[in-house]
């Protein structure tokens, strides 16, 4: 076929929401410094700080935020003092619908706003899907599959009447592959997670609902990511631990994806549980303020996580804009928010223009994703704390009986799509000699582990997934949701070998090696199914604080291979996995005729299986992450021990931006199967890549100053004013805006109220302030979004089926402390046999940027840069130096 190389019109990968960079791991760490607003941790003087940024930027409406910022700011005008505060602060945990809920405004008829979990469908429900994890549609490498997989998930909220969906999450990135929620988030590539991240986000506001990406940031662990909780598994601390980083790290890794979650219009971001360099997610300025809203140009709205917000006026002053789920403490009745927001105004301590930025930053987000438009609003018709038709509408205060369940299905055509998706994420990772696919015709299939099965308590048996029986489709915690049904793979397997009347046996038990090498003996094809699994920190399974100890197979996968294999030449492993498992034995053992990585596929996962087992369909995808021999091989690990004493523990992120691939390239290590690897049941071969550089602006730091704070409101001061009405009947639990008494002080129950001295110095200030340099436009300078290079190169199908590519390319920065590569492009293209296509890769300006620490932007080096392309990190054919730049 014809190709044109730079043709116009090429299908082009356009540069939305692109990029990433590396760094230099030599600049100085403890860039940042302690906030000193309470000196909660402890007086070691050798911890990280993390430095001031006041006054809290305001929104400006910029990017395509202008409209919504005008009816933003018509809604704030019109409400109280004491309404605005309702719409900042939680209600309390359990004592709504949803897993979350802000205060309502009677008087205009506004609603509760509902958030809910999760970034993989709806939590607490029924009559909902379960998707794919984000790890795993990961590996499809497939923007569509993302726009649509969130477009969905938005549907099915917005159907409940959710108005915050409770996703996507790209921290954790994936620093540690034993970390327990990485397979909630997407890849520990940040170009790869911020591609996703961009596309998910814009699907699920498409559908009408708020996203919420999380968690902001660094919240790369489970253990001791809150004191309490790891109090109840036994360790002895007094705050959370602290994620230590340096500023060029933070800017060309972790914070990548959330600037592009960012420029794609992302209403909201979840700050985090831990602390980022000695100062807390939820009270920290440098982030919130600093970066996020200055740097990001962020229009939305910061929402605390699940009782991460530690303070009052100081989380207020550092940026947070609505607490959840309210309460101090879950259930404890009482708020660093509500009345105390509302005395923090009056008393002057927060000024008017800061809680109305707040109000109009939710308002904006409400509007942005177009809430507003007619029947879009629907009342909550679940309730997270009972799946009973009948029951208490506020759950903890046993009030409000009854009907709290509609039953709503919202599920549409989504079994489809789902089982697409999943299909599209399998990876197959070996297959010799053609072993896949299968042709259904074998004489004797037999089925083996655990994994295969159902779980016998049912498939919402483990509350909140908590438990790693029968096959696994989704990790467990928050980050979940309830399976209308499970296809297992046995079944699908059996539905497969039915329909032609063969023989299919299986042995699920993985401790029963004897029942298992017994019937692998007579197979001439041996499936066998194993997994690994993680998820929250709250759960503990089989002694897995919510990250994993290790990264081999769970129930006896490693034996049940092992035995298997021994007496069945013609052994498959299909591995159902949170993230990386070692399996390097099974890549060099000759009766293992193929692997597949499945991931947790979600509600169709026996059925996906079998599209691809059965040859249905022919796999394209690739892994997210790459597959060491050993744990030890990968940058950074989990921290399972305490190292501060009782204080907040200190993770050093000490090897700097050289995580996952980067690991590995840079130390020469090689692993079992790399990242962006897959094989397909047809081959690929490229050639002729081009390079052209295109003229564009200089870059242009962002200068001047910003408009002064905008204030809709002057509020009485007078306490009297902010009484709970006369005739309120509160419910128990339940947070309100209100204030107890005339006496500020006892009505704050607060012994320390008026005692917190001066407060950081510009936190009061609402008048202009210098714009941030690497600032500008939702997702940072719009300059970094220019595209200054295209390059194309031909991809050809060499085999004789149809098949999906993901073509690569990776970038070399040229410095000594960048990586060896990174990835800047990709795109999966479906190609004929024989036919070749054009790979098309357009290069952002950021793609080809280091973050200078000195003069806090981007720069582009002078060091010489190449690029690569190919089919892998590992298998890059073409190569071409990167010319540089003529400005206009
Ligand atoms: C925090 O510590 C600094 C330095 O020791 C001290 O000057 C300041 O008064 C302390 N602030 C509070 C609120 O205790
Ligand atoms: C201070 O913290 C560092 C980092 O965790 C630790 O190595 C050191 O021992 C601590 N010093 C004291 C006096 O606690
Ligand atoms: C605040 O929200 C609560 C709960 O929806 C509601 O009962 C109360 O009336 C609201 N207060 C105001 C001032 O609107
Ligand atoms: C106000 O906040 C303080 C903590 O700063 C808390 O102890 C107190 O209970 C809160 N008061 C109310 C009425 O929620
Ligand atoms: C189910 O999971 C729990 C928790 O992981 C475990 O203790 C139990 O043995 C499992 N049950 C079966 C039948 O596998
Ligand atoms: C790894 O962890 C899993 C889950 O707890 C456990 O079943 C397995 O035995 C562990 N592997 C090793 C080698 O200890
Ligand atoms: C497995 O062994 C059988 C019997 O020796 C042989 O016929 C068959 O070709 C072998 N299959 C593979 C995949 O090696
Ligand atoms: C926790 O550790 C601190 C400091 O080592 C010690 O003083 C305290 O007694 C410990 N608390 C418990 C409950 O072990
Ligand atoms: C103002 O009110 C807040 C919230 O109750 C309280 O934390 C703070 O100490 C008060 N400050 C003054 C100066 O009264």
């Amino acid at each position: 076929m014809r190709t044109q190389l730079l043709a116009a019109g090429a299908a082009a990968v356009a540069c939305v929401a692109n990029g990433a960079s590396i760094s230099e791991a030599s600049q100085p760490r403890h860039l940042f410094s302690r906030q000193s607003l309470s000196n909660a941790t402890t007086s070691n003087t050798t911890l990280p700080t993390s430095p001031p940024f006041y006054p809290s930027p305001w929104m400006d409406g910029s990017g395509d935020w202008g409209d919504a910022y005008e009816k933003a700011k018509a809604f704030v005008s019109q409400l109280t003092l004491v309404e605005k505060v309702n719409l900042t602060t939680g209600v309390g945990w359990e004592s709504e619908a949803c897993v979350g809920n802000t205060g309502s405004i009677p008087r205009l008829g506004f609603q509760s706003l509902c958030m809910q979990d999760s970034p993989l469908g709806i939590r607490f429900s029924d009559y909902n899907s379960a998707f794919p994890a984000g790890g795993t549609v990961a590996a499809s490498w497939d923007r569509q599959v993302w726009y649509d997989r969130g477009y969905a998930m938005g549907a099915e909220h917005n159907g409940k009447g959710v108005d915050v969906q409770l996703g996507p999450v790209v921290g954790p990135l994936g620093r540690a592959p034993a970390g327990g929620r990485g397979w909630e988030g997407f890849s520990p590539d940040p170009f790869l997670s911020g591609q996703a991240v961009a596309q998910t986000v814009q699907g699920m506001q498409k559908a009408g609902i708020i996203a919420c990406t999380k968690h902001y940031i660094l919240n790369e662990q489970e253990h001791f990511r809150q004191a309490g909780e790891s109090a109840g598994f036994g360790f002895n601390i007094t705050e959370s631990l602290s994620s230590n980083i340096d500023d060029k790290t933070l800017h060309e890794l972790y914070l990548w994806p959330f600037a592009d979650a960012v420029r794609a219009g992302t209403g909201s971001v979840m700050c985090s549980y831990n602390q980022i360099n000695n100062s807390y997610g939820c009270q920290n300025s440098h982030l919130m303020n600093g970066i996020l809203k200055g740097e990001l140009g962020f229009q939305g709205f910061v929402m605390s996580d699940w009782a991460a917000q530690h303070a009052g006026v100081a989380t207020t002053l550092a940026g947070l804009d609505m607490t959840m789920p309210g309460d101090t403490a879950f259930d404890s009745g009482v708020a660093y928010w509500g009345g105390n927001l509302t005395l923090s105004v009056i008393n002057g301590t927060v000024p008017e223009w800061r809680l109305d930025d707040m109000v109009t930053r939710i308002m904006a987000a409400y509007y942005y994703v177009g809430r507003d438009a007619p029947g879009n609003v629907k009342p909550v018709n679940f309730n997270s704390w009972s799946r009973d038709e009948y029951g208490y509408q506020h759950a903890i205060a046993k009030a409000g009986y009854g009907k709290i369940n509609e039953r709503v299905d919202v599920r549409r055509h989504h079994a489809k799509i789902i089982r697409d998706h999943a299909v599209r994420s399998t990876v197959l990772l070996k297959n010799v000699d053609g072993a896949l696919p299968l042709s259904g015709k074998e004489k004797m299939t037999a089925v083996f582990g655990d994994d295969a099965g159902d779980n016998t308590a049912g498939p919402n048996g483990c509350s909140d997934h908590g438990c790693d029986n029968g096959t696994l489709a989704m990790g467990w915690g928050s980050g979940t949701a309830s399976f209308p049904y499970l296809i297992s793979p046995l079944t699908a397997i059996q539905n497969e070998i039915a329909k032609v009347e063969g023989r299919v046996e299986w042995v699920t038990n993985g401790w029963d090696l004897t029942s298992a090498q017994a019937l692998a003996a007579q197979a001439e094809v041996a499936i066998t199914f194993v997994n690994a699994d993680s998820g929250e920190g709250f759960i503990s399974v089989d002694g897995n604080i919510g990250d994993r100890n290790n990264l081999t197979l769970w129930k006896n996968g490693d034996a049940l291979i092992r035995n298997v294999s021994a007496v069945c030449n013609n052994t498959i492993v299909v591995v159902h996995s949170v993230g990386p498992v070692i399996l390097d034995d099974y890549a060099k053992n000759p009766n293992i005729t193929a692997i597949v990585w499945a991931g947790l596929p979600g509600e169709q996962t026996g059925n996906a299986i079998a599209d691809i087992l059965y040859g249905r369909v022919n796999p394209g995808g690739k892994l997210p992450f790459t597959i060491g021999a050993s744990r030890e091989d990968y940058g950074a690990d989990v921290m399972y021990e305490p190292n501060n004493d009782a204080d907040a523990p200190q993770d050093q992120f000490s090897e700097g931006i050289f995580i996952d691939y980067r690991a590995f390239d840079r130390k020469n290590i090689q692993p079992t199967y790399e990242f962006g690897f897959g094989l397909s049941y047809t081959t690929f071969e490229y050639s002729h890549i081009q390079v052209a550089a295109h003229t564009v602006p200089a870059y242009t730091p962002n200068e001047g100053m910003t408009a002064p704070a905008m204030q809709y409101g002057n509020s009485s001061i007078n306490i009297e004013d902010w009484q709970y009405p006369a005739d309120f009947a509160p419910i128990n639990y339940y947070i309100y805006p209100w204030i107890n008494g005339s006496d500020a002080k006892t009505a704050s129950g607060d012994a320390n109220y008026g005692t917190e001295g001066s407060f950081p110095a510009g936190s009061q200030d609402g008048s202009a302030q210098p714009k941030v340099r690497a600032g500008g436009a939702p997702g940072g300078n719009p300059r970094l979004y220019d595209v200054v290079y295209t390059i194309v190169a031909l991809v050809k199908n060499t085999g004789s089926i149809p098949g999906d590519e993901v073509a690569q390319l990776y970038v070399n920065l040229g410095g000594l402390q960048d990586a060896p590569k990174i990835l800047r492009g990709f795109d999966r293209i479906t190609i004929a046999p024989g036919a070749t296509v054009q790979f098309t890769v357009q290069l952002c300006r950021r793609d080809v940027m280091n973050w200078n620490t000195a003069i806090q932007d981007w720069e582009i080096t002078a060091d010489p840069k190449k690029v690569y392309v190919g089919g892998s990190s590992r298998n890059l054919p073409l190569s071409a130096d990167l010319p540089s730049l003529s400005y206009a």
